[in-house]
């Protein structure tokens, strides 16, 4: 059993994305420390099959499934949580979509506006539903995970890139608009963690290169200074310390969590144009 003890003792949690990868981490890593967390996610029986495990473990967590794009599922679910809860403490913006890989003038308006709806406009629903709450209590506060992409934009994946660098921006206005009330707003920028998403765009970029996994992942990691990948606890322990009592003077900061990496720029050869196209 893991006991729960720590500077969140008491404290309720909420964390999007939190079936897999990093969110599953920060829930893990919040509750260890004493939080209460709702893990939510839109994959809904693999969230509830996390929760279980990590409840298992003596940890006081629960899964709500929600979608981050719909206003009106997360107007309900920051109100069930209230309600229940007395409040809301943390905050963890963590549910984002990567966008495949394609240069700007190949993407379509279709996944350019999914990449957004995810990892922009969900994290705006999520803040202004909890910002209202906490901002009653006058306490409360919020880590949006954004991406060394948001300050140092790569190339092909311009929808995410445009989304984590106005996640930052949202993060830095929120800080400002809510520090009268003593909430307070940051963001964590991680570099590369072989998550399911991760290994998606890994795949995707050796493609366009013409290499293998194995190169890719061991090419990434020589371009890291500390000479390894990010693990799911390397960001989880950010979070937590921002999130924390320790924090208690910082806010509208970005805090890149990334082994040294500050970006990747990842420009590709010139191509041969399509026909159809100017
Ligand atoms: N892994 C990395 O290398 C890396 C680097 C920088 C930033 N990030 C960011 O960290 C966050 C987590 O990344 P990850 O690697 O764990 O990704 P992941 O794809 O493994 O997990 C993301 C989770 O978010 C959930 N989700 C997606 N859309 C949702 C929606 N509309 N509503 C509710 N839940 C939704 C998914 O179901 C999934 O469980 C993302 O915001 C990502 O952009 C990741």
């Amino acid at each position: 059993m893991t006991a729960a003890v720590g500077e969140h003792q008491g404290q309720i949690a909420v964390v999007t994305g939190a079936a897999q990868g990093l969110g599953l981490g920060i829930a893990q890593h919040l509750a260890q420390r004493g939080a209460e967390v709702v893990m939510v996610d839109r994959q809904g029986e693999k969230v509830t099959a996390a929760a279980a495990e990590l409840t298992d473990t003596g940890l006081t967590v629960r899964a709500a499934c929600a979608d981050v794009t719909s206003s009106d599922q997360v107007h309900e679910l920051f109100r069930d949580v209230a309600q229940q809860d007395g409040r809301i403490d943390i905050l963890v913006n963590n549910a984002g979509l990567g966008q495949d890989v394609a240069a700007i003038t190949e993407l379509s308006d279709q996944h350019w506006q999914q990449v957004i709806d995810v990892t922009l406009t969900g994290t705006f629903f999520c803040c202004r539903s909890a910002g209202r709450w906490m901002r009653r209590r006058e306490s409360g506060a919020i880590v949006n995970i954004s991406s060394i992409n948001g300050i140092n934009p790569a190339a092909l994946v311009a929808a995410y890139n445009v989304a984590k660098a106005g996640v930052i921006s949202l993060t830095r206005t929120l800080a400002l608009e809510l520090a009268a009330y003593g909430v307070r707003v940051n963001a964590v920028c991680p570099g590369p963690v072989y998550t399911d998403f991760n290994r998606r765009v890994m795949s995707q970029r050796c493609e366009s290169l013409g290499i293998e996994e194995d190169e890719m992942i061991e090419r990434v990691r020589q371009a890291i200074p500390l000479g390894r990948w990010g693990q799911p606890s390397d960001i989880a322990h950010t979070v937590g310390f921002l999130s924390s009592p320790a924090a208690g003077w910082i806010t509208g900061e970005v805090v890149r969590v990334s082994g040294g990496l500050e970006g990747v720029s990842a420009a590709p050869p010139k191509q041969p144009l399509p026909e159809d196209q100017p």
